[in-house]
């Protein structure tokens, strides 16, 4: 993704021989973005990559978008949620959709998974709300914790094992490629000083798995509307090494250094990673802006070709109107929005936030899916004509 980097035994020049204990060769892997034109890495597997056992019917899988809802301010309250499925591809709710990405929120009850999982058709953001454990891929082990970014770049194998405790995920699915933000980088794809963060804040894989032992193996594959399952007889987890800029990696939240101003900063200083037709950006605590005349809560904002997804992960946002710890506010382009009445005159004099959360812009309408309707809000889209009870916490919102 941004730099280089290699794990376990590699040969000194690509693709020449390299020979296993037993003299036969490694079975070379490219795998590659954008045809020739992307990222890449050379993988090492000590089987054929190509080879499988058996072929099974694929599963219908996939969300249903609902066609009729009005336009409207919409409010998804998911913080009453503890599982929302059995095992981590049951439990994954998509909420909100397009052609460009997705949105969804994953609790599974169990904790281990006894199939691997390739994403064929889409980059992958999981945030990690609540939750710890380990993402296991051919690239490695990746250690995940609570506020981590895991960004799995598509047709990566992988399976999660996760510890006991809440268990809370927002996946973030993609159809083009997830990025850092190209205005942070140099020519030569460095991150700037004055990004905000850079590439010590990365955690790429380490540890490399190399089993070797005979088996049955299934690969559960997405792709257009299902899982197509294949047995291996091998484990995919067989690779002697690898390199190359193609891989698996997190970054924490927590990691992300605020850019703050004298006046209200726009949620550009926010963005974390791009993608094709939408944004992911991190609001984290900060100070507030220091114009003596300065006012701490956003403007009110017309975004005329964005919807803007909000996803609440932590801080005091409690008072502001229905909004909850695993709440979603889809603020879709067409209508103004802005801080709730009163809440402009109470954010004056405020030093700091201590709010975490998550935004997602998107440059194309999004959908609600059937599944997100259990979550809906009624009383959302009327939370501003009533002027009794503002509060102001919602300085985030930008
Ligand atoms: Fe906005």
């Amino acid at each position: 993704m941004m730099y280089y980097h290699r794990l376990g035994k590699i040969p000194p020049k690509r693709h020449t021989q390299f020979r296993q204990p037993d003299g036969s060769l490694y079975k070379e892997e490219l795998v590659s973005s954008e045809g020739f034109s992307g990222i890449y890495s050379n993988l090492y597997h000590i089987n054929p990559p190509t080879r499988i056992k058996e072929l099974k019917e694929p599963i219908r899988y996939g969300a249903k978008r609902v066609e009729d809802y009005a336009l409207r301010q919409t409010h998804l309250n998911t913080s009453k949620v503890t599982t929302t499925g059995e095992d981590y591809l049951d439990a994954r709710k998509v909420l909100l959709m397009n052609a460009d990405c997705s949105i969804s929120i994953c609790s599974p009850r169990k904790r281990t998974m006894d199939y691997f999982y390739k994403n064929a058709e889409g980059d992958e953001v999981l945030y990690v709300h609540d939750g710890k454990g380990t993402l296991i891929s051919p690239f490695g082990k990746l250690e995940l914790r609570q506020g981590d970014y895991i960004v799995i770049p598509r047709t990566v194998i992988y399976k999660l094992e996760f510890e006991e405790g809440p268990l809370r995920l927002l996946i973030i699915e993609s159809t083009s490629p997830v990025e850092t933000v190209k205005r942070y980088r140099n020519q030569l794809g460095q991150l700037l000083e004055h990004a905000p963060y850079c590439e010590r804040d990365i955690r790429p894989p380490h540890e490399l798995i190399t089993e070797t032992h005979q088996g049955e193996f299934l690969l559960k594959i997405k792709k257009q509307g299902f899982l197509h399952q294949y047995i291996y007889d091998y484990s995919p987890l067989d690779l002697i090494g690898w390199d190359g800029f193609l891989w698996p990696y997190a970054f924490s939240i927590h990691d992300f250094e605020p850019i703050t101003g004298r006046i209200h900063q726009p949620p550009p200083v926010h963005q974390t990673f791009q993608a094709r037709n939408f944004v992911i950006c991190s609001f984290v605590p900060r100070l507030f802006d220091y114009h003596p005349l300065a006012i701490p809560a956003p403007y009110n904002h017309s975004n005329i070709d964005s919807d803007e997804v909000l996803y609440y992960a932590e801080g005091n946002f409690m008072s502001r109107r229905g909004i909850e710890r695993g709440s979603f506010t889809l603020h879709p382009g067409g209508l103004p929005h802005g801080p709730h009445p009163g809440t402009v005159e109470k954010s004056i004099g405020a030093k700091e936030t201590h709010e975490l959360a998550v935004m997602i812009d998107t440059f194309h309408p999004l959908y609600l899916t059937t599944d997100s309707l259990e979550f809906l809000d009624k009383n959302y889209p009327m939370s501003w004509t009533d002027n009794t009870s503002g509060s102001y916490n919602e300085v985030n919102t930008p």
